[in-house]
């Protein structure tokens, strides 16, 4: 484009009465104090992705740090040796979060730090580490929500049975969970079985990139093993019995004491029909049973969804009557992660293929919905694609506390620290909430995803979610606070936010901002 010095001057004073409205849209009046007093404010991590110390004190690798090793199917560089060094740096964090004003962490217990071979004995040192960790922010008023499956099974169970495949892992995850229950339980009141089940089942089983990295040979990676038209059906089942299974131990041994709630954990979308036909509205509609139905009818009726039931047939597992009730009525409450929507049309041609797998299966075909306003790098802001899909949740599935667990923007590890987009997502995401809850939804709580820039599981060290940025060459990994760290402060404490705040962080960005080459999709 052709620009002359007047009209690029005439662009920049409208830049920056372009910056002005979006200050004063953020620094509006939005506090916590405008919630329910009960309502939950929290931010999110996982083990994997800010322990480190994965070699320290008696851990030993899980599936997660084979695949870091073996270089990450070759989608971006990085393992979690090392990420956030959470492991000793845990009482800055916590310090840092109650300064925050967190009502919540939400974080996962690191299964081979607890048990290094997944079942046998007990590793006292890690014992010792959440002990201090829960301790921790219990001492600062933080409620402990933990996640006791994000996606790192033990390396030892992985090779001994094949892990998710094997019915036997029920057994050793209740057996983990009773552990977990019975030394954390007087402090821990909020338990997530598995974190994001559907991508567990799907990224390691179907498309096969995720670890295990098992897939057929017709998929999208190259897999060495496995089987798409198979395993992720085999997979889900186990992880709804080996939920229900730690469920019903929690209720029928320790919930009269302890009082807490167990719940379940989905990667859930915005399901946008392309186009308002009939075919492409029902495309919709079984989309929304495969991602979520596939895991929230066995939960609500015990049965899997009619439309998985035809599309799958006999490859999609059964329950007996007896797992059908255990299954049935064992979540307390169910954890959504919510980033994307998607475009969906009907594509039954998909059913005529000869080595189905569950994409097939869904014979549907999915585009991205970019929003209205969203970078390349960027998630798009769609809070009420969010109300959508939760008021359509509870139509048929009926009326169940729900928490978010993640919800949060993505920026370029290295971009500034003044990151609009992220405080600009929060406070989008935030103040609709507020809408959600006068519209009857029942939404107890929010976490942003995520409280550090971590080791993210599907964009390494390249993509960041972060409150706090983390030059991975500074030796003191010290925690730098970007923009949205200070936003979420002021409204976590009732402040109104002076936008001078704003101005003065905005002077002083410098890092640069390139674009990102693998989104976190
Ligand atoms: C902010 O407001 C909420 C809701 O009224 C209240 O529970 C909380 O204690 C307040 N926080 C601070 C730091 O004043
Ligand atoms: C997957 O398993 C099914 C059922 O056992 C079998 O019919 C099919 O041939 C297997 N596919 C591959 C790619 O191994
Ligand atoms: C799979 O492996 C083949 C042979 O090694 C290679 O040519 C192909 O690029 C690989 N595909 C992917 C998606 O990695
Ligand atoms: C949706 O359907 C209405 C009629 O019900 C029609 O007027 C409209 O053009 C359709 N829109 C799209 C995007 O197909
Ligand atoms: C743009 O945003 C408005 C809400 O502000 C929404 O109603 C509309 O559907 C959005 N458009 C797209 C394409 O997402
Ligand atoms: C971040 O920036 C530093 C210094 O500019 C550079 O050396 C490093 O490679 C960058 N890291 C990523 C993940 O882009
Ligand atoms: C901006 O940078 C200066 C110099 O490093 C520092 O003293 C100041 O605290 C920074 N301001 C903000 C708001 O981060």
């Amino acid at each position: 484009m052709l620009m002359n010095y007047n009209s690029f001057a005439v662009m920049m004073n409208l830049l920056g009465a372009i910056l002005l409205v979006s200050i004063a849209s953020v620094a509006n009046a939005l506090t916590k104090n405008d919630f329910p007093s009960h309502f939950l404010f929290g931010a999110s991590t996982s083990a994997y992705q800010v322990e480190g110390a994965a070699d320290e004190d008696g851990r030993k690798p899980s599936i997660w740090d084979t695949f870091a090793h073996a270089g990450n199917g070759g989608l971006y560089k990085g393992d979690g040796d090392i990420a956030c060094d959470q492991y000793h740096k845990y009482k800055d964090d916590v310090k840092l979060m109650a300064q925050m004003g967190l009502d919540a962490y939400r974080f996962s217990i690191s299964w081979s730090r607890l048990f290094p071979d997944g079942k046998g004995p007990i590793n006292p040192k890690g014992l010792e580490y959440y002990n201090n960790l829960i301790n921790e922010l219990a001492s600062q008023g933080i409620q402990a929500h933990v996640t006791l499956y994000h996606w790192d099974l033990p390396q030892a169970l992985e090779d001994e049975y094949g892990g998710w495949i094997n019915r036997r892992v029920i057994k050793d995850f209740t057996a983990y969970a009773d552990v977990c229950f019975r030394e954390f339980g007087d402090r821990v009141k909020h338990w997530t079985t598995v974190n994001e089940g559907n991508v567990c089942s799907i990224g390691g089983y179907d498309a096969g990139f995720l670890p295990p990295q098992r897939c057929s040979s017709s998929s999208v990676s190259n897999c060495s093993k496995g089987n798409s038209s198979t395993e992720p059906y085999l997979v889900t089942h186990h992880m709804l019995l080996a939920h229900a299974s730690a469920a019903r131990l929690y209720r029928t041994k320790y919930k009269a004491k302890q009082r807490g709630f167990i719940g379940f954990n989905l990667l859930v979308f915005g399901f946008v029909p392309l186009t308002n036909t009939s075919e492409d509205i029902i495309a919709a509609q079984r989309a929304r049973d495969f991602y979520i139905g596939w895991f929230l009818n066995p939960f609500i009726f015990g049965v899997y969804p009619d439309s998985m039931k035809k599309n799958v047939g006999s490859r999609l597992p059964y329950f007996t009557i007896k797992e059908s009730n255990l299954v049935k009525g064992s979540i307390d409450f169910l954890g959504i992660n919510f980033y994307y929507a998607l475009y969906i049309k009907n594509n039954p041609k998909s059913l005529q293929k000869k080595d189905r797998d569950y994409t097939a299966d869904m014979a549907v075909e999915l585009k991205s919905y970019t929003g209205n306003d969203t970078t390349k790098d960027e998630v798009p802001v769609i809070p009420w694609i969010l109300e959508g899909l939760l008021q359509s949740l509870k139509n048929d599935y009926g009326d169940f506390p729900i928490y978010i667990h993640e919800n949060g923007q993505q920026t370029r590890r290295n971009s500034s620290l003044d990151d609009w987009s992220r405080v600009k997502c929060m406070h989008e995401y935030i103040g609709s909430l507020l809408d959600m809850l006068r519209n009857g939804l029942n939404i107890k709580g929010y976490f942003v995803w995520s409280f550090l820039d971590v080791f993210e599981l599907l964009g390494g060290y390249e993509a960041s979610y972060g409150l706090y940025y983390i030059d991975l060459k500074d030796p003191t990994l010290t925690r730098q606070p970007k923009l949205s760290s200070v936003w979420y402060s002021n409204f976590l404490n009732n402040r109104t936010i002076d936008s001078k705040i704003f101005m003065k962080i905005e002077e002083n960005s410098s890092i640069s901002n390139t674009p990102l080459m693998h989104t976190a999709t």
